[in-house]
């Protein structure tokens, strides 16, 4: 019986030593120490020993207990401590690995180019302005020769939140707003910057929202020879020296007369090519002469001020400038778009 325990306990030992894993000392404690284990087997058949070598076996099996159990945990540490080497190995940091880049945020094409235009205005002395996008029937319209149901309404249709209140579909409204502002004092020489709204079918070239730059001089003397300057001077800083403008007649409620004005076709130059749908000129803006009933309205006699006005679309100067194809790409956040027009 002693020779069993004793082959019992260097089995035990050996599988002990071969261990790799926590899991397998889980196994020899089980197998050799557990209540169904054959130690406690030996322990059992005890009674069929002479009484004078009870004692004796069951002082040795105690030890050989213990002594498996102390391998067993020595076992156990050390498998710890190799665990414990191998994970602090596997996560040790690479200092020699590049880092992250740290990404800086990129100006928006729009507000790169709406920055240019406001330079370009401030240094031919003009303030920047501002109004609400949500604005009043009154001065959205009202105040710009525009009656309610007058048929130039049509063409900015726009999104009422009561009969009264709209987004406003135009920057134009600021005009007014500036002028009763500056309560007849002159000279009122501004840009206003802005979003405006339109219910307006969504394409290449349209969008329910988009940015326009009013632009208003009021003083005395002020012709449209004075627009023309300007204008052109913009023009040429804007897109180029070798920049033509032309003005064409139109209309608008607000302005009389009015015109649309064209820039030189900035791809071919005025030859003609599809951009410019073959006609060598690319329409920017429109503007005119400040109406007189605008202006009175406003707070300005007629017969003695006078004043020009224009209003440019802030993504088609953009897409001219850039030669961007599609509006919508303003809108949609493309980083691999946006990342194009980084300015630090
Ligand atoms: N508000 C006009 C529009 O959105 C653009 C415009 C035309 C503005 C003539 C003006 C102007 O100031 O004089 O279609």
């Amino acid at each position: 019986m002693k020779d069993k325990l004793l082959a019992l306990k260097e089995d035990a030992l050996t599988k002990v030593d071969n261990a790799t894993e926590p899991k397998d000392l889980q196994n020899v404690r089980v197998e050799y120490l557990g209540k169904k284990g054959p130690i406690t087997e030996v322990l059992r058949g005890m009674g069929q020993l002479p009484a004078e070598e009870r004692p004796v076996i069951g002082q040795l099996a105690n030890d050989i207990r213990s002594d498996i159990e102390a391998a067993l945990q020595e076992k156990e540490s050390e498998l710890a401590a190799k665990q414990l080497e191998a994970q602090l190995a596997e996560e040790k940091i690479d200092v020699t690995l590049p880092g992250r880049p740290v990404t800086t945020g990129a100006t928006h094409p729009l507000s790169a180019v709406i920055d240019d235009i406001e330079n370009i205005f401030m240094g031919l002395g003009f303030k920047i302005a501002e109004g609400p996008e949500v604005e009043q029937d009154y001065y959205n319209f009202e105040a710009l020769n525009l009656p309610k149901n007058h048929p130039a309404r049509d063409m900015q249709d726009s999104f009422y939140i009561t009969d009264e209140i709209l987004l406003r579909t135009h920057t134009s409204p600021v005009q007014v707003r500036t002028m009763e502002a500056m309560k007849g004092e002159v000279p009122v020489k501004i840009i206003c910057p802005g979003k405006v709204f339109r219910r307006d079918d969504d394409d290449a070239t349209h969008s329910h929202q988009f940015m326009q730059i009013e632009g208003l001089y009021v003083d005395r003397g002020v012709s449209m020879s004075d627009l023309k300057g300007i204008l052109l001077t913009f023009a040429k800083e804007m897109f180029g020296e070798d920049q033509q403008i032309r003005l064409r007649p139109s209309f608008f409620p607000f302005t009389e007369p009015s015109a649309e004005v064209d820039i030189s076709c900035i791809l071919c130059h005025g030859e003609g090519c599809r951009v410019c749908k073959h006609t060598g000129w690319i329409e920017i803006l429109g503007s005119g002469m400040v109406h007189p009933r605008v202006l009175e309205m406003a707070g300005y006699d007629p017969k003695e001020y006078s004043g020009f006005a224009f209003g440019m679309g802030v993504e088609r100067i953009a897409m001219l400038k850039y030669g961007v194809d599609d509006i919508r790409h303003f809108y949609t956040n493309d980083q691999r778009f946006i990342k194009q027009f980084q300015r630090l």
